[in-house]
């Protein structure tokens, strides 16, 4: 018969290709997943996959109720060897397969007992030409090649193999052999979907000589933002043209409220996009985490426009408020930077970002576009509903298009930065201080530092300092004071001199030429 060989190991994925190499595998088909710990530390026997006799499960997601799943598979016999959550996939999957089901009846059987999320593949030695798979609530997409088919989160990671996709839905399954897939519901009702090709490259998935995903990114921010912008502006008329938007004119008057919803550095996004609408179009806009808002039993109606803002388009919490504004009737955009993503496929209005595949975890070149793209919706909303003019329009819109040539030229030379970076590498706290647009970035500045440095930092609103934090100034906490010239110039700067007057450390972010501050 057929066998199942696993293989595990504890840390870096560098650690299992060493492992790899003294213990080869061989085969025509195979699954695996980096595992990030919910349930039970990183330990090998924790890893994914886990095995019941001949049935081998990898899972993306949570199980909310395995504590009682698991108690019920123990009292039948079931003798579990890890602590995680994923294990009662393989022993509930096994058990109808000792009942008589074939694997794919196996896996559909199960489904509806499972409360939370997943993304499963799971393989079976009875059945050694076959993975079958299943989602709710975390991606998965399918690869199609010749005679080859392939599975994985996000289209990244599958680009060096094929451009050809078909994403599954929510609670959708499929049976994947070499020559293709079978797509059913769980319920088990079967459909067919056409494939998707995609337009973003394999080059666009490699470092291309850069050291890391995140410089390569940030290098890659003029591209995007000109990406964002084509094909919708209109300097001449002042006209902003959303293709995906389909938003008629006596809805877009009817809007009273607009909800902005996302989380982390797409929140950030939101923040700045708050200025923007309410400035263009005068819509008075509030901002919520998505892990908020969809508790807090917000005050949407027909007449709220809800503006999810996401790269992935599949942040679970995003997709939640999304959901819950929509049941109250809401019409949903979403400003989202992958198509055909569950944000996507949800909103009645979509803005793509057009970034390009962002493989860095930390968010930059999708941070500028959200922000770029965002204000092509306040400029859109203006104009339509009559409270910005032509000319303003244009003006912005001038404006706007030479942002990426702005861009491209702060990037062609980073030396300052990086003699900066090595002037404060030991400093354990940073302070980031912004007003007005700039408050937000100050928040993702703070972020930012946080992610990749693991240097702690707080970002403010700069008139806020002097009511809390401005205690913990000193010489040995920096503080980054972003201050370009414009209206808040002068109020920043004064901040600055409070901050100076406490002998704290300033890292000023000015405009080119400002030889005050
Ligand atoms: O894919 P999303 O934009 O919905 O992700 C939301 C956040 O997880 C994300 O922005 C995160 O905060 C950044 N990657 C951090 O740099």
């Amino acid at each position: 018969g057929e066998q199942t060989l696993v293989n595990r190991t504890v840390g870096k994925l560098v650690s299992l290709r060493e492992e790899l190499k003294h213990k080869p595998l061989s085969g025509t088909l195979g699954i695996g997943h980096t595992r990030w710990a919910t349930h039970g530390r990183p330990s090998e026997e924790n890893a994914h996959p886990h095995t019941a006799g001949p049935v081998t499960v990898v899972h993306n997601g949570i199980v909310e109720n395995h504590l009682s799943l698991r108690a019920s598979l123990e009292a039948r016999g079931h003798v579990f060897t890890s602590e995680t959550d994923t294990e009662i996939f393989s022993h509930c999957i096994r058990e109808k397969l000792d009942a008589g089901l074939d694997l794919t009846a196996a896996v559909r059987s199960i489904l509806n007992d499972i409360e939370g999320s997943y993304a499963i593949a799971v393989i079976s030695s009875t059945e050694p030409d076959k993975i079958v798979v299943a989602k709710n609530a975390s991606p998965l997409v399918i690869g199609l090649g010749d005679g080859e088919t392939f599975l994985a989160s996000d289209i990244p990671a599958l680009l060096h193999h094929t451009r050809d996709f078909i994403y599954l839905h929510e609670q959708e399954m499929a049976v994947v052999t070499a020559d293709g897939v079978e797509l059913s519901t769980i319920d088990g009702e079967v459909f067919e979907r056409a494939p998707k090709h995609i337009t973003w490259t394999p080059s666009q998935a490699e470092k291309g000589g850069y050291k890391h995903f995140m410089l390569k990114e940030i290098h890659e921010q003029p591209r995007a933002m000109v990406d964002t912008l084509r094909g919708r502006i209109s300097l001449e008329t002042g006209d902003v043209h959303l293709e995906d938007v389909t938003l008629d004119d006596a809805r877009v008057k009817a809007i009273d409220r607009i909800y902005l919803c996302a989380c982390g550095t797409a929140w950030h996004a939101g923040l700045v996009g708050k200025r923007f609408i309410e400035q263009w179009a005068r819509i008075p806009v509030e901002v919520d985490l998505a892990s908020e808002f969809r508790y807090r039993d917000p005050l949407v109606t027909e007449n709220s426009l809800f503006i999810a803002v996401s790269q992935s388009g599949e942040t679970a919490d995003t997709l939640a408020a999304l959901k819950e504004a929509k049941r109250r009737g809401a019409r949903v955009l979403s400003v989202c930077n992958v198509m055909e993503s569950s944000i996507a496929r949800e909103s009645d209005d979509i803005v793509y970002t057009h970034a390009g595949p962002e493989i860095g975890v930390a968010s930059t070149k999708a941070f500028m576009t959200q922000m770029l793209a965002l204000n092509l919706v306040a400029l859109f909303l203006g104009r339509r509903r009559g409270t910005a003019t032509a000319g303003a329009v244009t003006h912005a819109l001038s404006q706007l298009s030479q942002l990426p040539g702005l861009v491209e030229h702060i990037l062609t030379d980073s030396t300052d930065v990086e003699r900066i970076a090595r002037k404060y590498v030991a400093a354990r706290d940073f302070l980031y201080l912004g007003r007005g647009e700039n408050y937000p970035i100050a928040l993702e500045g703070a972020v930012k530092l946080k992610e990749i440095s693991y240097i702690h930092a707080e970002g403010y609103a700069a008139g806020e300092m002097k009511h809390g934090p401005i205690a913990l100034i000193d010489e040995d906490m920096p503080v980054v004071v972003i201050s370009p010239q414009g209206s808040h110039y002068d109020k920043t700067s004064s901040n600055l001199q409070e901050v100076m007057a406490r002998q704290g450390r300033v890292i000023g972010v000015a405009t080119e030429g400002d030889s005050d501050l």
